[in-house]
């Protein structure tokens, strides 16, 4: 058992920068960070386009901003996190970069500004396309350089500890739930450990391997969602799955897809059809970078038109040298798998890539359950609405782990440790004796997920979907209660949790609206409604 007054689950830009934040403020107190794979295996290490940041005010405005991203989220953002996140970004930005983060720049020093869907304006400012690796790197060299923060490795955290562990009834309805910490599988010793914190932040990122084909990594599975839903906090917004309209296609592509950054968009690629038309034209005046929603779901009109399993992504008027220049890496993985794009088009196809709904919280990171503090991709701060405008979600992450820092090192002297808590309960359960159970199960859902709850839903589809999710959770959950638990199934159980969330927030959606589009209600409807679980 272990006590800590802060403790953070995650290790990517929303979990490192408030660790950071709240170790300089007290080198007195430890911080303790846990990850459940290698420290840098994140969603962050993976950001290619950058941070849509308000940085050249003789082009751009804070105004420019905040409507573009209210345009994107159609109607369900909270205008006020919009102003907040947008006007508190440039000064997040530039901690990060006094804490090592390198940002691409211009012979006269001013940084090189890229255009994603969606903008207006250019405003993103990148590391050539792996910006996230950048972003990753400089926080890690940042919290190794902070004595008092220690990173424990391949720690699963299973859930939250609350009331219902001391034997209450805790349910949807009881005023004042609390977190006094959580239970973690440790992979190092296959046991599971308590560990008791005055405050917790949630930070674990997505849940893309809800989908059969994603740009997220394995991590992505959701379990925050799960664990705030399985310990009756609230979570919204959850059928709001965002599809990235451009992924590398690859035949028989399944798991972790090679993204293809909007920024190629921004620089001039064009997106055409088997026929060879650029068929953006049809569908928005702003073509090819219009925001992400309609552009995949053009793609998507495309494929089934067509009957083919990609569209194209025409880079061929780039010299080599400029499209290297700004795209390094996505040249060399085209080249990896015999694609020269200054002679051949990229073959693309859209994606799971980002969740804009999840756990709820205020304007300072407070999640429903108190002493939860929640913030990056696993939050629904209000910021995204209905789309997420592209760009965004990195500046997020660092203005609500700035937020939830300001707010975290005041309550903390007024908390105790609850001593009460009882240990693990591992009585009763077998080794798993078929894998298979839970590999299967996965794939399962995974197709469930993507045949019937993907870019376009209707009723049917999603009643299916949740008949299939009863029968895998029903199935699942005898698994868990019967055998030792291992990394697999703990995931297992919180996707189908996650997939659950999702199509019951999909069912409950009766029009269409940003990234759900629902062909029984095509419009959208009169009254504007976040939909809380
Ligand atoms: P993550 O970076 O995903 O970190 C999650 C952490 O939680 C990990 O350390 C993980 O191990 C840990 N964790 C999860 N569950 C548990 C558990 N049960 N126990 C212990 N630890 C756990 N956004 C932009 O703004 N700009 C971009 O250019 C951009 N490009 C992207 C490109 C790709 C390919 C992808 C996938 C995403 C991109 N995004 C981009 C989105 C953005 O990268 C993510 O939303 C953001 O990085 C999420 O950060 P996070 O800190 O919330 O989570
Ligand atoms: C991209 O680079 O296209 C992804 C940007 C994002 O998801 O915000």
């Amino acid at each position: 058992m272990q006590k800590t007054d802060f403790l953070v689950i995650g290790s990517g830009i929303a979990g490192l920068t408030y660790a950071l934040k709240v170790a300089r403020y007290y080198p007195e107190k430890k911080v303790l960070v846990m990850t459940k794979a290698a420290a840098d295996e994140t969603n962050t290490k993976y950001a290619q386009g950058g941070v849509a940041v308000v940085n050249d005010l003789e082009n751009d405005s804070f105004e420019k901003h905040i409507e573009d991203t209210l345009i994107a989220g159609d109607g369900l953002c909270n205008r006020n996190v919009v102003e907040i996140v947008v006007k508190e970004g440039p000064d997040r930005v530039r901690e990060l970069i006094e804490w090592g983060a390198r940002f691409d720049k211009e012979q006269d020093g001013d940084y090189k500004l890229g255009k994603e869907g969606g903008h207006s304006e250019f405003r993103i400012i990148h590391h050539k396309d792996i910006t996230g690796w950048e972003m990753e790197r400089a926080l890690l060299d940042a919290v190794a350089r902070q004595s008092n923060i220690t990173i424990v490795k391949h720690c699963f955290v299973i859930d939250i500890i609350t009331q219902h562990h001391m034997g209450y009834l805790v349910t949807k309805a009881t005023p004042d739930i609390e977190c006094y910490g959580v239970y973690v599988l440790n992979s190092n010793t296959t046991q599971v450990e308590k560990i008791l914190a005055k405050i917790t932040l949630l930070a674990t990122g997505g849940n893309g391997q809800v989908y059969r084909t994603t740009t997220n990594p394995s991590i992505a599975t959701g379990d925050g969602i799960a664990m705030v839903y399985r310990a009756k906090g609230r979570i919204e917004n959850m059928e709001f799955i965002q599809f990235h309209p451009t992924a590398l296609y690859e035949p028989g592509m399944k798991g972790q897809a090679f993204l293809i950054t909007e920024a190629v968009r921004g620089d001039g690629g064009i997106l055409r059809n088997k026929e060879g038309e650029a068929f953006m034209e049809r569908y928005d005046d702003r073509k090819d970078l219009a925001p992400r929603d309609i552009v995949a779901r053009a793609i998507d009109s495309e494929m089934k038109r067509t009957g083919n399993e990609h569209v194209w992504l025409d880079c061929r008027h780039f010299t080599k040298e400029k499209f290297v220049e700004h795209f390094p890496n996505i040249y060399e993985k085209c080249l990896s798998v015999g694609i020269d794009i200054t002679r051949n088009m990229i073959p693309v196809t859209p994606a799971a890539h980002y969740s804009c709904g999840g756990i709820k919280t205020d304007e300072w990171g407070r999640s429903s359950i108190k002493h939860l503090f929640v913030c990056g991709e696993c939050a629904s701060t209000g910021l995204h609405g209905a789309n997420r405008l592209a760009s965004n979600s990195l500046l997020e992450a660092m203005v609500f782990a700035h937020r939830c820092y300001t707010d975290a090192v005041n309550i903390v002297h007024a908390l105790s440790f609850n001593d009460a808590i009882p240990d693990w309960n591992a009585k009763g359960t077998s080794e798993p004796k078929e894998m298979i159970l839970i590999t299967q199960s996965l794939k399962e859902l995974q197709l469930v997920m993507s045949d019937y709850v993907g870019i376009v839903r209707n009723d049917v589809r999603l009643q299916r979907a949740l008949r299939r999710l009863d029968l895998l959770w029903e199935e699942t959950e005898q698994l868990y209660q019967n055998t030792s638990i291992s990394l697999q199934l703990l995931e297992l159980r919180n996707l189908i949790s996650v997939g659950y969330l999702i199509v019951k927030g999909a069912a409950f959606r009766k029009e269409s609206r940003g990234l759900h589009y629902n062909t029984d209600y095509p419009s959208k409807s009169a009254m504007v409604q976040n939909i809380v679980l």
